[in-house]
């Protein structure tokens, strides 16, 4: 299925080369840098514990307002004006110190719907009607029924869920554009960052798989014993415009192998082949 909103970097794109590198079992899926959760909402649910978490806390209330109260988020939406004036009024009220979770998450999403590429700072003068987005939120609220939201910095959610059956799935702010999460109220990410989040992953004992811009200083930072770097490249949504071709090239780094899944699943359909084969031959038999 897919999110109820867009998001700066979310993976709508790769959600699909994502989920298929999946280890084959594990327990508990903590998607760590959340955003518009593209690659939670691809992944069927199953019996996994699954945690989503970003460090935006207007995001985690808008994601805990979704999951428990969707009708009330759709009523506080329900008469909000496209325009720029209602767009202004919605980036000052989150500013205030004082307004309910409901607020701020109806305001939050307002201006992710309306902003220019949903970069959050200019109103994007675009037509989109609010109401088409219930059936998604009312969606999105139960797929989300019994997934945990944290609000946590990637660090200390790391530490916290580490188990040698955890499953992380890291989508951190790319290298050299970091500065497109400088939301309201966010510090953004700095090369420390990554370095943070390298000795991190480096240091779990669960499976991480990573999904990065292919970058020389990323290359550089998992070139480490037992870490599979495999390049992929998607079309570039940004220059896709002006050159229908142009592909953006991006990483997978992960601390297992991350074709398991796609070589059981050939395994699978090789047997079933085989039978099918036998029960030709059954079948010609006098
Ligand atoms: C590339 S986006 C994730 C997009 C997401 N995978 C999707 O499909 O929508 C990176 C996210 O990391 C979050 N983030 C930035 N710094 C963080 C930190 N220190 N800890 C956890 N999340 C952080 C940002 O708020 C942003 O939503």
């Amino acid at each position: 299925m897919n999110s109820f909103m867009s998001w700066v970097g979310g993976k709508k794109a790769l959600r699909e080369k994502v989920v298929r590198r999946f280890p084959l079992s594990y327990k508990h899926y903590i998607e760590v840098f959340g955003g518009g959760g593209w690659v939670l909402f691809h992944k069927p649910p199953g019996r996994d514990f699954e945690v989503y978490n970003d460090y935006n806390s207007l995001l985690a209330n808008l994601f805990r307002c979704v999951r428990d109260k969707p009708d009330l988020l759709i009523n506080a939406l329900r008469y909000v004006l496209n325009s720029r004036e209602d767009f202004e009024r919605a980036r000052l009220g989150l500013r205030k110190k004082r307004a309910t979770d409901i607020q701020r998450a109806a305001w939050f999403y307002q201006i992710i719907r309306q902003s220019y590429a949903s970069a959050l700072t200019s109103f994007g003068s675009q037509p989109h009607d609010l109401w088409d987005d219930f059936p998604l939120i009312l969606q999105a609220s139960r797929r989300l029924k019994d997934v945990v939201v944290e609000n946590q910095d990637f660090e200390t959610l790391i530490r916290h869920y580490d188990r040698p059956e955890s499953f992380f799935y890291c989508d951190p702010p790319y290298h050299a554009t970091e500065g497109y999460y400088q939301n309201i109220g966010e510090a953004g990410f700095t090369e420390k960052d990554h370095i943070r989040l390298r000795d991190a992953l480096l240091s779990i004992e669960g499976k991480f798989l990573l999904s990065y811009n292919d970058d020389a200083f990323i290359r550089g930072l998992y070139d480490a014993p037992g870490i599979h770097i495999e390049p992929v490249t998607r079309l570039n949504n940004i220059k896709q415009r002006y050159d229908p071709s142009c592909q953006f090239a991006e990483l997978f780094i992960a601390n297992y192998d991350v074709h398991e899944r796609e070589r059981a699943a050939v395994q699978l359909n090789l047997f079933d082949y085989k039978r099918g084969e036998l029960d030709d031959e059954i079948q010609i038999l006098p």
